[in-house]
C-alpha cells in the first residue's frame, strides 16, 4: 500500500487519538504504534462503552475502537450482553464523530467456503459472538475502517499463546483442535498494519488484516512449543472432541482482495511476540 501523501507524515500535527478498551492486548500494541500522536487509552473504568461517552472523552480526531466482549463461548450464554458491548459500544464510539478504526473478526464467516475469505465475501456468523461483531460492523458509521482480523495474541492479556506457554511448561501433552484453520495474528503486526492503513489515507470500508500463511490451532501450538523450546507433545483432536460451547468456522483464513497492508507470516509474528515477552521478563 502506498502513502497518499508521504510529505504530510513528516509535517502533520499530532492527532488526538482515542483508544477504547485500553486494557486489552490490541490496545496496548496500538498505543505503542501510534505513539507519535497524542494517545489516550481508556479502559472500561474510564468509559464503559455500553453507555454514551462521558464528557471527559472530549473530541478525538481518530478513534481506535478495540473495546469488545471477546469471550466467544460466554456470548452463547449471554448474547444480549455481548451485543450491548459489541453493537451498542460501537454505536457509541462512532457517535464521537471522528474517523474510526473498528475491529471485527473472522468469526463473522461460517467457514463453509473452505477457502480464504476476502472483503467482498458475505458474512454468515455461526455464533452469538460472531453475530454481535457482524452487527457491530453495521454500527460504525460512514467514516470507518472496519478491520477484520483473526486469532489475536500478544505478550499481555489472555490468549492462546500464553495458555500454551503455561500448559507446555507443566505438561507432557496438550490436546489441541486440529480441524480449524485460520491466521494467528500477532497484535504488534496488526497494530502496525492498522497504522499503515490510516496513514495511507486508505478508503473507508472493510479491510482484512491478518497474518500471512495459515495453520490449525494444533499447528500453532506445535510451533509455540518449538519456538519456546518446550518439550510438550500436541495431541490432535477434533472440534467435536474439544466440545466448546460456541460453534466456530472450520476455515476462517482472511485475505485481502484490496491493496491492504501486508502482515508478516504467522511464524514471524510468533517469533516477534516471544521476543517481546522475553523482554518483559
Ligand atoms: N482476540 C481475538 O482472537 C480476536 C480475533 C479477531 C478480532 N478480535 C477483535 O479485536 C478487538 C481487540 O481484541 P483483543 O484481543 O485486544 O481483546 P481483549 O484483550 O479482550 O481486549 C478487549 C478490551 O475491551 C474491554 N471491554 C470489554 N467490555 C467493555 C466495555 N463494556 N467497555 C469498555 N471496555 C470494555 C476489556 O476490558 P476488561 O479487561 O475490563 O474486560 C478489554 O480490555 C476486539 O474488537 C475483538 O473482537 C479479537
Amino acid at each position: 500500500m502506498e502513502h497518499s501523501d508521504t510529505h504530510s507524515l513528516v509535517t502533520r500535527q499530532r492527532r488526538r487519538v482515542l483508544i477504547t478498551g485500553g486494557g486489552g492486548q490490541l490496545a496496548g500494541a496500538l498505543a505503542t504504534v501510534f505513539a507519535g500522536d497524542v494517545v489516550r487509552a481508556l479502559s472500561r473504568v474510564d468509559w464503559d462503552v455500553r453507555f454514551p461517552a462521558p464528557p471527559e472523552v472530549g473530541e478525538p480526531q481518530l478513534v481506535l475502537h478495540t473495546a469488545a466482549w471477546t469471550n466467544v463461548d460466554g456470548a452463547e450464554d449471554d448474547p444480549q450482553g455481548a451485543a450491548e458491548v459489541n453493537v451498542g459500544g460501537t454505536t457509541h464510539a462512532a457517535e464521537l464523530g471522528a474517523p474510526i478504526v473498528a475491529y471485527s473478526s473472522d468469526y463473522v464467516f461460517d467457514g463453509r467456503k473452505g477457502a480464504p475469505y476476502v472483503e467482498s465475501d458475505s458474512p454468515s456468523p455461526l455464533s452469538a459472538y460472531g453475530r454481535s461483531k457482524f452487527h457491530g460492523e453495521a454500527a460504525t458509521g460512514e467514516r470507518a475502517w472496519i478491520v477484520r482480523s483473526s486469532w489475536l495474541y500478544g505478550p499481555t492479556g489472555h490468549n492462546f499463546l500464553k495458555t500454551m506457554l503455561r500448559l507446555g511448561a507443566d505438561r507432557d501433552e496438550v490436546a489441541v483442535v486440529a480441524d480449524q484453520r485460520g491466521c494467528p495474528t500477532y497484535v504488534g503486526d496488526l497494530a502496525a498494519a492498522s497504522h499503515e492503513l490510516v496513514e495511507a489515507g486508505a478508503p473507508f470500508g472493510v479491510w482484512h488484516l491478518a497474518a500471512g500463511g495459515d495453520c490449525t490451532w494444533a499447528d500453532f501450538a506445535e510451533a509455540i512449543f518449538e519456538e519456546a523450546g518446550l518439550d510438550c507433545r500436541v495431541k490432535r483432536i477434533t472440534t467435536a472432541e474439544f466440545g466448546a460451547k460456541a460453534p466456530r468456522p472450520a476455515v476462517s483464513i482472511l485475505r485481502s482482495e484490496k491493496d491492504a497492508p501486508q502482515l508478516p507470516h504467522w511464524r514471524e509474528g510468533l517469533a516477534a511476540c516471544l521476543a517481546a515477552l522475553a523482554e518483559t521478563r
